[in-house]
C-alpha cells in the first residue's frame, strides 16, 4: 500500500521547500533542484512519487551527480541515485544502510547530512525498497 495522501503532501512540501530554499542554506541543498545547468533531477524515470522525493531530498545531496554537499565527491562513486535503474540495482545495499533499526554498515543518511528522514518516511521508502522498488505510481 502507498502512504496516505497527507504524507505525500508533506513530502511534496519538503521537496518544494528544498528547491525554493536553494541558496538560503549553507549546507548543500540537492533535492529535486537541478544543481548545475544541464544536470537532470535525481531518480530520473521513477514513477513512485514518495520514493523519488525521499531519495531526492535525503540522498541526492551526496549521491547525485549534481549534489552540492562537501561529501559528494566521496559518496557519489560509492552509490548513485541519478536514475531509477541505479536505485533499483541497489536493493540489497540500500536496505542494509536504510534500516537503522537493524543496520548492516553505515546508516544513511550519515549525521552530517542536511536532512534526515523522520521514521515514517524512512519506513515508507524502506518498505518500497524491500518490495524491489516497483516502478509504478503506487510503488506496489
Ligand atoms: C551527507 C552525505 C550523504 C547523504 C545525504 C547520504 N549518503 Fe550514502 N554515503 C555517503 C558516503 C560519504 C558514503 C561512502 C562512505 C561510507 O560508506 O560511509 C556513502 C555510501 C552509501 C552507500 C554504499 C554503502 C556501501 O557499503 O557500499 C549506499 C548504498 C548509500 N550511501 C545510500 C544512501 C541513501 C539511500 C541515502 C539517502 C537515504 C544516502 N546514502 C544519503 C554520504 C551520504
Amino acid at each position: 500500500m502507498g502512504p496516505s495522501s497527507s504524507l505525500l503532501s508533506v513530502i511534496a512540501g519538503i521537496a518544494v521547500s528544498a528547491c525554493a530554499g536553494k541558496g538560503s542554506h549553507d549546507m548543500g541543498t540537492g533535492g529535486g533542484a537541478s544543481g548545475e545547468a544541464g544536470v537532470e533531477p535525481a531518480m530520473k524515470g521513477t514513477l513512485y512519487d514518495a520514493g523519488r522525493t525521499c531519495a531526492q531530498t535525503y540522498c541526492s545531496p551526496c549521491h547525485w551527480k549534481g549534489g552540492q554537499h562537501v561529501k559528494q565527491p566521496v559518496a557519489y562513486p560509492a552509490f548513485q541515485v541519478d536514475t531509477y535503474d541505479e536505485w533499483a540495482t541497489g536493493q540489497t545495499i540500500i536496505t542494509a544502510v536504510l534500516d537503522k533499526w537493524n543496520p548492516d554498515g553505515t546508516v544513511m543518511p550519515p549525521p552530517e547530512a542536511p536532512k534526515d528522514p523522520p521514521d515514517d518516511e524512512r519506513k515508507t521508502i524502506l518498505d518500497w525498497v524491500r518490495r524491489g522498488s516497483p516502478n509504478t505510481p503506487s510503488g506496489t
